[in-house]
Parts: structure tokens; sequence; C-alpha cells
């Protein structure tokens, strides 16, 4: 089934309404590559956990259709499902389970024998081995995500979703989450995250897709994103104050910033050739003289919030 340049999941035209009349998603189209970090981003209630659970047949879509590396969702539901490992959203867990036995179990549920020195190297990758004989109700939240983590990894799946993996997490459990994430993608697994923090998705994703109001307003590799929407904004300091922008520069659309000391100038960064040269001359023709400049480029973050803002 799988050709390499296939993309490992096609969802076409897909579609959910739920029993209550509320439309989640709208006709989404969507192909992920075969070893790709793909984050969805959106805002709550958006459709990611939904068109997550779809793909991996929790929720049934309404129209549309998905394939797992050539196996559809519901035709080949075995076949699809056994190729993904699902870390959902909710925290489940089985209170008086120990890591050891749910691990071992939920391996057993897709049918794969048993490998206890895979399971060993899970629970170890996810620092969870010394608990491992403990009662999972005395673990803590964080060693909880982590086992949603280890048990969506026990029967070796070939694509692993991970809807909102970080909520909740502290700051070092997120670097090593990262850190498994890049090491499964180099094992060649294919990843799909959802996240609210849009330095996760600029830091870990090769491609990013938005989706909001259950549409996907937008899929792009990341670098190409930043590179098209990616303004970039100069900022001069000025030697002396002035009162308004000279006439001669009047072509720039530049602003005036804190009382007259700064002058801020907004530009497109993609280019080859930046426009800032042709600026500091025509400013050097207008005798304004600087005392210092920097230049910032917008976040992920700016370009997410001004596309669901537009989107609205
Ligand atoms: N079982 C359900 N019945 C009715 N409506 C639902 C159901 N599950 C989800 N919804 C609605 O569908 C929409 C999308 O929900 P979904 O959980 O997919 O969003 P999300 O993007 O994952 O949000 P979040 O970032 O908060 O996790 C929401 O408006 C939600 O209220
Ligand atoms: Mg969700």
């Amino acid at each position: 089934m799988s050709d390499i340049d296939a993309p490992i999941i096609a969802v076409r035209g897909l579609g959910k309404t739920y029993a209550t009349g509320f439309t989640a998603l709208h006709d989404v189209d969507l192909d992920i590559r075969r070893g790709e970090i793909f984050a969805l981003l959106g805002p709550n209630g958006a459709g990611k956990t939904t068109l997550i659970s779809i793909v991996c047949g929790i929720v049934n879509a309404t129209s549309g259709s998905v394939r797992v590396d050539g196996y559809d969702i519901i035709d080949d539901y075995r076949a699809a499902r056994t190729l993904i490992g699902l870390v959902p959203q909710e925290l489940t867990t089985d209170a008086f389970e120990t890591p050891w036995n749910a691990l071992s179990f939920s391996r057993g549920l897709f049918g794969k024998p048993p490998a206890p020195a895979h399971i060993e190297q899970v629970l170890k990758d996810l620092s969870l081995w010394n608990r491992k004989d403990s009662r999972i109700m005395t673990l803590s939240g964080g060693m909880k995500r982590r086992l949603l983590i280890a048990k969506a990894l026990s029967h070796e799946p070939r694509i692993l979703f991970l809807d909102e993996p970080t909520a909740g997490v502290d700051v070092e459990l997120r670097r090593d989450m990262w850190q498994l994430v890049r090491k499964l993608r180099s094992d060649g697994v294919t990843i799909i995250l959802t996240t609210h923090y849009i330095d996760e998705a600029e830091e870990m994703a090769d491609r990013i897709g938005i989706i909001n109001k259950g549409e996907l307003v937008l899929v792009e590799q990341k670098s190409e994103l930043m590179r098209k929407l990616g303004r970039k904004q100069l900022t001069l300091q000025l030697h002396e104050p002035l009162r308004e922008i000279p006439p001669a520069l009047a072509g720039y659309g530049l602003e005036l910033a804190d009382h007259g000391n700064e002058l801020t100038y907004t530009y497109e960064g993609a280019g080859d050739r930046s426009p800032i040269v042709p600026l500091l001359e025509a400013l050097d023709d207008a005798g304004i003289r600087l005392r210092d400049l920097r230049t910032t480029q917008s976040s992920l973050e700016d370009i997410f919030v001004s596309l669901v803002r537009e989107a609205r």
C-alpha cells in the first residue's frame, strides 16, 4: 500500500455536524506528508479535536473520507487504526492500573505481540521507568500526561497524534517532549500535533495548518509562512526629535513614535533587496541623524492573530 510519495493521511471533503446541529468541520481537505511534523493551530472550538477524533475513528464524519496510508478509516478500520497512536487532549487514566500494565494492555488491544523491551524503552524515554509499578492514581499530573504519550507509543505506531500534549506541562517537561517528538520523527514517525502555544509550532513544525470555525484557513510550510507573512519593522532612534515627518520622506509610510524621538518603518521582509538602504540615504539627504536602529520581525504568533482576526 505504501507509496513513499503518497500522503500518509489524505482527508477529503470532511464535514462534521454534531447531533446538536452544530457544524464543527466544513469540507476539510488535508494531506499529511510521510515523516513530517504537522502543527494544527486554531482557537478554542475551532475543530482540531474533532478532526483528530475522526481520523482516529472515535467520531464519525458526516461527509467526506479519510485514508491512512491508503486504508479507508471506515472500510479498513483496524488496519488504519493500528498505524496510529493518539495522545488525547483529555486525561483518561485507569486509576488502579500501573504504567507497565497499562502499556502492555494497550499494545495487546492493537493485536501486537508482547514486547517488554519496547515497553521498557518507552517508559524510560518518558522518565516513567521508576514508576512503572505504581498505581496510576499516585502519579502527578505531568507524569499522567507522559503516561498518555507512552500508552500511545506502546504499539509502535507510524503516525502519532498529539492533541495539546503540553497543556499544563512545565517548561522543562515541554522541552523533554519536544526532544522526544524530534526523536520519533527521526525514527520515521509522522507527527500531527495541536497546540495553543504558537512558539511550540514555530519550534517544532515542518508545516502548519490553521483552522478556524471548522475551516482550514491555511496550510503552509512553516518557513514559507513566516517568509510570506513575516513583516519586518525598523525602528530608528533619532538624534533630535522630529515634530513631523519631512515631506521628502512621505513616500515611506513612516510613523513617529516616542514623542518624535523614533521613526518606525514597516516593510516586507521577503524580497532579495532590502528597502532599508534607500530609506537610510533619504534620511541622510533630509539631514536626519540617527542615534541607533533596530529591526524586529513578526512572529508566528502575530501572523496567527492577524489571520484569525481577518477570518472573523
Ligand atoms: N460531542 C459534541 N457535541 C456537540 N458539539 C460538540 C461536540 N464535541 C465538540 N463539539 C463542538 O464542536 C466545536 C469544535 O470542538 P473541538 O473540540 O473540535 O475544538 P478544538 O479546536 O479542539 O478546541 P480546543 O482548542 O478548545 O481543544 C466546538 O464548538 C464544540 O463545542
Ligand atoms: Mg481540542
